[in-house]
């Protein structure tokens, strides 16, 4: 299953298995100064931060050379990597990293990707390209080259188009050449310096508002050149998660990484919107489900989910097997590795009567190894809850001392991390100057219903809060029009009519809260 993984892509890595990865693109933090590394400024981030920078130059190659072995440990014989990277370091990347990993006979492009941005400097050519190797894992790597056919002259078109100072450019290639391109209707392969991919624009439709966020074009170029419809892209640096977005609208499946929870929750919600999640119309059918993981569970996403699935689920974390019966199981949920059988109880304190009518459905079940697990003072059972009661526990020790008994009482926490996700509170303020919206009042205008509301977001969590999200024309998917407000106040003005608004908010453990606000205006403002 696709999925999004919060974490130090070093521990995620390890952990995936040999071999399993088609496309590798990483983008990681580059080796420059503090201000423009830091994108999300988070814990984790400034955790990472450190650890890279602490050593200088030698100690950011060791702290990438680690990653990137994990790197090539998990793709196949057929896969490759595309790493981006800068004039900072990508000098020591290619000598001291990949040359090392993959080797130098598995080096295929070094691309570069140029760009054109305001320069500032003075003392020396403005730098305005990134790097990027290709590398295959071996000679057997995929390259698509149909895929990725440019028009020609599509570039030097680009260019030119861009206006000031680049008009003067000469059309690329002699008049022979020219001519056996145009013969060649399905236009040529891109040289491996990109001049026809633009930087996320200000005020794109794509952009979401951090420095490094990179083009859709370029990821686009790279995954349709080195993989199929069903392979398996892999971003572990994984940022506001372009790779990823791209690598879903391509038919790819993707795993994506990144240690910052806001990361995680912006490509979250990037996806989201792309898979046109519940959006009726525009729903894409063929999206394939993703999954979050974050550090902590949300307590009540697992509290009221479907209890058979949290069965299944809970059971399996703690290292069980679950039962795949769903009714007739006498209670019996699951079952240890050597047989004990595992009781679940997807809610809170828990009372005496479960005890004792798992006792007897353990005795009903399996009376034999009931017998013997008693005999060996071993627990007969296992019940897992979120809390216990203290009838429960006083009961299970009255079992344990007058009849050597013993069960054991689990909670999901023990199991699995737990959070309480942040609580949101809207509060609605009118605040419609009437003097400024008739400009002259003496005209006998009809007010035409626009009506300017503050709305502060008030929310709370166990750890900090990272930022709250807004999306002022919900329409069941939450695409938000701000994205990184700190601060938990928007203004808006709205006509008469129905209007809904939905909030989110996110915390340090990546955990959100979602308000939904429906406002009718007819002259005055009601929160329906
Ligand atoms: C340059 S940004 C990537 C931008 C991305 N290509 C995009 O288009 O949005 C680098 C990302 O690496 C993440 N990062 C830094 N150190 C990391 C680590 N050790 N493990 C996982 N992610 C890390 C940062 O949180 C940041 O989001």
């Amino acid at each position: 299953m696709n999925k999004l993984i919060l974490g130090d892509c070093l521990e995620v890595l390890k952990k995936i298995e040999t071999e399993t990865i088609d496309l590798v693109y990483i983008d990681p933090p580059f080796f420059s100064n503090r201000n423009y590394e830091i994108v999300w400024g988070d814990e984790g981030e400034k955790r990472s931060f450190q650890d890279r920078w602490s050593g200088g130059i030698d100690h950011y190659i060791d702290w990438l050379k680690t990653r990137v072995a994990e790197m090539h440990r998990i793709l196949k014989p057929t896969g490759s990597i595309f790493l981006h990277c800068d004039w900072h370091a990508n000098a020591y990347i290619k000598v001291f990293i990949l040359d090392k990993i993959f080797g130098q006979h598995n080096f295929i492009n070094e691309i570069i990707w140029c760009y054109t941005a305001p320069a500032n400097v003075k003392n020396r050519f403005p730098q305005k390209h990134d790097t990027i190797f290709f590398y295959g894992k071996s000679k057997d790597y995929h390259f698509n080259s149909d895929e990725i056919k440019i028009p020609y002259n599509q570039e030097t078109v680009a260019r030119t188009n861009r206006g000031a100072g680049l008009t003067g450019l000469k059309v690329k290639g002699n008049a022979e050449e020219r001519h056996k391109n145009r013969l060649d209707n399905d236009g040529k392969i891109p040289e491996d310096y990109w001049v026809d991919i633009f930087r996320v624009q200000g005020n794109g439709s794509e952009r979401i508002g951090y420095p490094t966020q990179k083009p859709e074009k370029l990821l686009e170029r790279i995954i349709l050149s080195a993989s199929n419809e069903g392979d398996t892209v892999l971003d572990c640096f994984m940022g506001g998660g372009t790779t990823i977005a791209v690598a879903d609208k391509l038919k790819r499946n993707w795993i994506g990484i990144d240690q910052s929870p806001q990361a995680i929750k912006v490509t979250e919600f990037r996806l989201n919107v792309l898979q046109g999640k519940i959006l009726g119309k525009s729903v894409d059918i063929f999206a394939k489900p993703f999954s979050v993981q974050l550090h902590k569970y949300d307590y009540d996403t697992l509290r009221y989910q479907d209890a058979f699935e949290f069965e299944t689920w809970i059971v399996q974390q703690y290292g069980g097997l679950p039962n795949v019966k769903q009714k007739g199981d006498l209670g019996i949920d699951g079952k240890t590795t050597t047989g004990t059988p595992i009781q679940v109880k997807r809610s809170d304190n828990i009372g005496r009567n479960v005890i004792d009518n798992f006792l007897s459905a353990i005795q009903r079940h399996d009376k034999i190894a009931y017998e013997r697990n008693k005999a060996d003072k071993k627990p007969v059972g296992i019940i897992i809850a979120f809390s216990f009661g203290k009838g429960a526990v006083q009961e299970v020790a009255r079992l344990k001392n007058s009849e050597n008994i013993i069960i054991e009482l689990l909670t999901v926490e023990s199991i699995v991390p737990i959070a309480k996700k942040p609580s949101l509170e809207i509060k609605l303020v009118d605040t419609t100057d009437l003097a400024k919206d008739i400009p002259d009042k003496n005209v006998s205008t009809i007010w035409d219903g626009l009506k300017e509301i503050l709305f502060e977001a008030h929310a709370k969590s166990e750890v900090e809060i990272q930022f709250f999200a807004w999306d002022f024309n919900y329409q069941g998917v939450f695409n938000p029009e701000i994205l990184f407000d700190k601060t938990g106040k928007q203004t808006r003005k709205f006509s008469a009519g129905h209007h809904k608004i939905a909030v989110k908010v996110v915390d340090g453990e990546g955990l959100e809260n979602i308000e939904i606000v429906e406002l009718k205006i007819n002259g005055k403002v009601e929160r329906k």
